[in-house]
């Protein structure tokens, strides 16, 4: 294994190497006109012109290497995960993609396109449909070459496989892609044998920065969903096998502490002696700040306030310590009610961090005097906006808390991927601190990714802001509340009170509850805006978290039901093999197949809801697979006659793989409901 391990490494590190190399040949091959313009306008210096034309030559032959030597890694890391279900999608990109470069070296960057193929089982599973802009390439360089003769040349030069049991060239010049069947009962059978393990990927070590609430002020329906999604990308990531950081950005070191804390010295003047008994929040903030808003004197109190937390005297670093407590305190039952792990990493924690970078980024010269205040442009001055790294009053900003947690992120805390979820209000934000942290040599997008997951925002039914109807923020804690309520009625309108016990249904309730909240929220694609509406998320039809956590129960029943145990199940693993004959076995069986190519594809954008869409047809697969196929056969008094072990199987590893989707969702089934 380790000299597996030591190889791929080697391959991964060769095909990285590739894929700059290709970065940078294709910058330079499509600069070429514009180089042949400039200096090949006299068409007399053809000596010129004829030395970059050969180099072009060169460079094409170069990029084909490079291009099958990192189609070459994939397959080999794949092939090489045989206890894993491997991404097919992936591995038919690779293959196609070696056979292109060979069928076509002329061409630079030849298109591998593989979709899934319709749903009729006559054009198979996949296809490959680079034909067409393949022809279109011929096309505009002067050659005409018709997809259907292309097609035809691809197919030859694919390397064989055991995953393919045959292509077929059809219409105009689709390569339709038909998976063996032998091969699939293999992949599925490592799922019994090892469990849902994760599809091959290199380990990084990534930070996550979500939820981030703002001490004293309230934690909205935006925190919610980035709450929420933050969960599911950790959860993905760490499952991917990812070195995972959580990290909770809290807003906990800003002008607001002055106002508080002054208003703390006033109402509770023990505050040092006896711990405020501060119920709500909210509301003292709300009170503080109408005293700051109304009452001079209290204004100046408030801001000497700020410059003594922030020169860290000891008592109001206590009365701030006090104030995030218990907002800590409140925002703590939230994760623990909807199980969310976080280490919180408020801006406070950057407050040496920004002295230090506000230092050397003047040193260096990057900072620029703009009306008292100073500035970092990411770009060239005057395109995008800059970021406001030193206020007038010589305070720093929330620009100059991330300029500094990205530096450490990166460089001490050795993060290469940085992950950070709001609102899409704030997209301008981080692009621009993207961009700044690019120019003054922080992020390097040859070692780092970053990635900056928006979502839209939160409705109400009315389609306007999600409001109380008194017009008021709605607090998390009373939705939460409010769904809990919720989801106990309906259990009780299907009557399953009548059939749990007390704790059964008390479980049942919370998985509802917490779980619909949740799912609603995933299921939506993050970038637009989404509708809160118990009533949606509720329904038990349709894509939803009590459509799909019934599902699951059912088909862990059925084994159940023919007095198998786990225990058992394992046992006929070993010497019964899954059947994926009938016509809708196998359509279900193929649907289960895609599970790691889902993941993969969702590591890449980073939306959730591709995880809810898959999870969804899985359940809706196995409806018409069971449907259609007796796993289990009574007679007409009710009794098992016959339990066709081979499908029980198929039902098993249903339920494997959409307890590990339920799992990234964070939704928790139980065994009863
Ligand atoms: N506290 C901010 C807010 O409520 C979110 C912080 C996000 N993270 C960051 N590194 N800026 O909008």
């Amino acid at each position: 294994m380790g000299e597996v391990a030591a190889e791929l490494q080697k391959y991964n590190r060769q095909a990285s190497l590739a894929e700059l190399e290709i970065k940078n040949l294709k910058e330079k091959l499509a600069d070429l006109p514009n180089y042949l313009n400039s200096n090949c306008n006299n068409y007399g210096d053809s000596s010129e012109l004829g030395k970059l034309i050969t180099e072009n030559v060169k460079l094409k032959h170069r990029l084909a290497i490079l291009n099958r030597a990192i189609a070459e890694r994939s397959t080999k890391a794949t092939s090489n995960s045989s206890s894993s279900m491997e991404c097919i999608q992936e591995v038919l990109y690779n293959l196609f993609s070696q056979a292109i470069n060979a069928a076509f070296p002329d061409l630079p960057d030849p298109p591998v396109i593989i979709a899934l193929a319709g749903n009729n089982p006559k054009f198979g599973d996949y296809q490959c449909n680079s034909a067409m802009p393949i022809a279109n390439l011929y096309k505009q360089m002067g050659t005409k070459i018709g997809p259907r003769d292309i097609a035809n040349k691809i197919v030859p030069e694919v390397p064989s496989s055991q995953m393919i049991e045959k292509l077929e060239v059809a219409g105009a010049g689709f390569i339709n892609i038909f998976l063996n069947k032998s091969y699939a009962i293999e992949a599925l059978s490592t799922v019994l044998k090892n469990g849902v393990q994760p599809p091959y990927c290199q380990k990084q070590r990534v930070l996550v920065d979500f939820s981030s609430p703002n001490i004293a002020k309230e934690m909205h329906v935006g925190h919610l969903r980035s709450t929420i999604i933050g969960e599911s990308v950790c959860r993905l990531l760490e499952y991917l096998g990812h070195d995972v950081i959580r990290i909770n950005h809290v807003g906990d070191w800003g002008t607001q502490f002055g106002m508080l804390i002054a208003h703390l010295q006033d109402k509770f003047p023990d505050y040092l002696q006896k711990s405020p008994p501060i119920g709500d929040l909210q509301a003292f903030y709300k009170e503080s700040k109408k005293r700051f808003d109304e009452d001079e004197e209290f204004k100046k109190r408030a801001y000497s306030c700020v410059v003594k937390l922030q020169a860290h005297e000891p008592t109001y670093i206590q009365a701030w310590q006090l104030i995030c407590d218990v907002s800590r305190k409140e925002f703590q039952k939230i994760y623990d009610h909807l199980d969310i792990k976080l280490t919180e990493r408020g801006e406070s924690f950057y407050q040496s961090h920004m002295e230090r970078i506000v230092k050397e980024l003047d040193e260096k010269g990057f900072l620029e005097e703009d009306e008292g205040r100073k500035i970092l442009w990411g770009e060239e001055k005057g395109t995008g906006i800059p970021m406001t790294i030193i206020k007038s009053d010589g305070g720093f900003t929330y620009d100059t808390s991330d300029i500094a947690a990205i530096k450490q992120r990166l460089e001490e805390e050795n993060a290469n991927w940085l992950v950070y979820v709001t609102d899409l209000g704030q997209a301008t934000h981080f692009q621009t601190l993207f961009k700044c942290a690019e120019r003054v040599g922080i992020l390097d997008y040859k070692k780092h990714r970053v990635d900056h997951v928006g979502f839209g925002v939160v409705l109400g039914e009315d389609k306007k802001k999600f409001k109380t109807r008194s017009g008021d923020t709605v607090r998390l804690s009373d939705l939460l509340e409010e769904g809990l309520r919720r989801a106990l009625d309906k259990l009780k309108e299907k009557e399953r009170d009548k059939v749990l016990t007390l704790e059964e249904l008390r479980q049942a309730q919370e998985s509802v509850a917490y779980g619909c909240i949740k799912y609603a929220d995933l299921s939506h694609n993050r970038n637009h805006e989404y509708v809160f509406s118990f009533d949606k998320m509720l329904e038990d039809k349709g894509n939803t978290a009590v459509y799909l956590l019934y599902a699951y129960t059912r088909i862990r029943s059925i084994a159940r039901t023919a007095n198998y145990t786990p225990e058992k199940v394992m046992e006929l693993s070993k010497s019964v093999s899954i059947s994926l004959e009938h016509e809708k076995e196998w359509k279900l069986g193929k649907v289960l197949l895609r599970f790691p190519d889902v993941l993969s594809k969702i590591t890449k954008d980073l939306c959730l809801h591709h995880l809810c869409e898959y999870v969804y047809e899985i359940a809706t697969t196995f409806t018409e697979f069971y449907d259609s196929c007796y796993c289990i056969e009574k007679d007409s008094s009710g009794d098992i006659v016959k339990v066709n072990d081979d499908r029980i199987l198929l039902t098993e590893v249903t339920a494997l793989i959409m307890s590990k989707c339920f799992d990234i969702l964070g939704l928790k089934p139980v065994s009863k409901m």
